[in-house]
């Protein structure tokens, strides 16, 4: 135990190693590993469904293996009527995030295991989580539009059952590619804040469901998750690549943060971001997709040439999704939908290195007031 008196408040948590994990490793110089694979190496290179094994499993699966995990996600893409009729009678003003945060919560009521949080039962509830999270988003989004949620179809992939789900329509490869490659590289980032808050509600020995809807509360922030969104607002807001140049000098000169920029572990390019640019370039045939990533360029230059900050995975990411037909107020919930991976990853860790996560805090208030009865004061 350290004395009071030896101890330091270390402001936001910087730099502090809160627990060991073997999941994955943000690397200040500009590198992301999951269980000890370069991202560089498997984006691209493997489905999310892939990646989301990893991380649960913490090894990469063989073909047969993948093939069962990817028919297990497949069939658990289905929600109990009473969440689906619970979504439809949500006001249609609601953000998407507070509609993904209460039915997951609502979730653990429906679990078909109950009880059990043996080992094996928790496996199976992360592969339904990693399912359902995107069914509950796609279902928001249909029932906006008073469309229903066609059955995912056993021949599709998971992330293309996903896309197809949400739209109503059967989305081409390279629609599905892009999905991939956005869903692996938002899938796990270290102790990034929401995987931290689920881990904080796993190691009371909470349920899952309850560490997930932590997660997600804590994404919804625009210092996290959140960003995105602001992200494309900033974009809507520039009606012309000229005024770029006047819109992000006034910002800095307000002493405003850019949205979609800045990172608090990375001191060199966010290793995601090429991917993402990438992905817009591959997309830029789109007349939208290529005025947006102009302006996106020139913010970069500006920014980088002003502050010296590089932009982070959800600056792209914003383009990516718009390229992709997902509207704005679903750029958060998207991320959720593959962070869900990392989440109940960690969740299962945490179970394993069973310790309350419980910091100290310092006191700097006053000792030794006077008590003075309600009717006096
Ligand atoms: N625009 C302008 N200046 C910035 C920005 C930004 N986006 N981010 C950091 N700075 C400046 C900040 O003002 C500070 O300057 P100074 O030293 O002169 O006071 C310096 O850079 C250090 O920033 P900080 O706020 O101490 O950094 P932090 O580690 O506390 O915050 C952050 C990290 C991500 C919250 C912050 O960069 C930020 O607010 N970015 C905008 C929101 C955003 O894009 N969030 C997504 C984060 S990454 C993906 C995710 O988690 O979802």
């Amino acid at each position: 135990m350290i004395k009071e008196s030896d101890r330091v408040v270390v402001r936001g948590l910087r730099d502090v190693e809160a627990a060991e994990t073997r999941i994955s490793y943000v690397d200040f110089n500009g590198f992301l590993y999951y269980l000890g694979y370069n991202i560089d190496d498997l984006v691209g290179r493997v489905t999310y469904a892939e990646v989301a094994y990893l991380l649960v499993h913490k090894r990469l699966p063989t073909q047969r293996e993948l093939d069962n995990f990817r028919s297990e996600l497949v069939s658990d893409m289905k929600l109990p009527d009473p969440i689906v009729d619970s979504i439809k009678h949500t006001p249609k003003h609601c953000h998407p995030m507070h509609i993904l945060r209460t039915e997951v919560s609502r979730l653990a009521e429906y679990d078909p295991e109950g009880n059990d949080f043996s080992e094996a039962a928790n496996l199976r509830r992360a592969a339904r989580l990693i399912a359902q999270v995107p069914v509950i988003v796609a279902t928001i989004h249909r029932s906006r539009l008073n469309k229903t949620v066609p059955e995912p179809k056993s021949e599709f992939g998971f992330s293309e059952n996903y896309l197809y789900m949400f739209k109503g329509a059967i989305p081409d490869e390279s629609e599905t590619n892009v999905l991939h490659r956005y869903m692996s590289l938002h899938a796990d980032h270290g102790f990034n804040a929401s995987t931290f808050a689920a881990r904080v509600t796993a190691s009371t020995n909470s349920d899952m469901y309850s560490a997930v809807t932590s997660a997600i509360g804590t994404l919804k922030g625009p210092l996290h998750g959140g960003a995105s969104e602001k992200v494309m607002e900033m974009l809507d807001d520039i009606n012309l690549e000229e005024e770029v140049e006047e819109y992000v000098n006034g910002l800095l000169d307000d002493q405003k943060k850019i949205m979609g920029f800045g990172h608090r572990v990375y001191r060199a390019q966010d290793p995601r971001t090429k991917h993402l640019r990438g992905i817009v370039e591959d997309l830029s045939h789109r007349d939208r997709t290529l005025d947006l990533y102009n302006k996106c360029i020139k913010i970069e230059e500006i920014v980088y040439g002003r502050r010296k900050i590089y932009p982070n995975v959800d600056f792209y990411a914003a383009v990516a999704m718009d390229a992709l037909g997902v509207p704005k107020e679903f750029f958060t919930p998207f991320f959720a939908s593959s962070r869900i991976s990392g989440w109940v990853a960690h969740v299962i860790e945490q179970y394993e290195d069973a310790v309350l996560l419980r910091p100290a805090s310092k006191y700097v208030g006053e000792f030794n007031r006077t008590f003075v009865s309600i009717e006096n004061r």
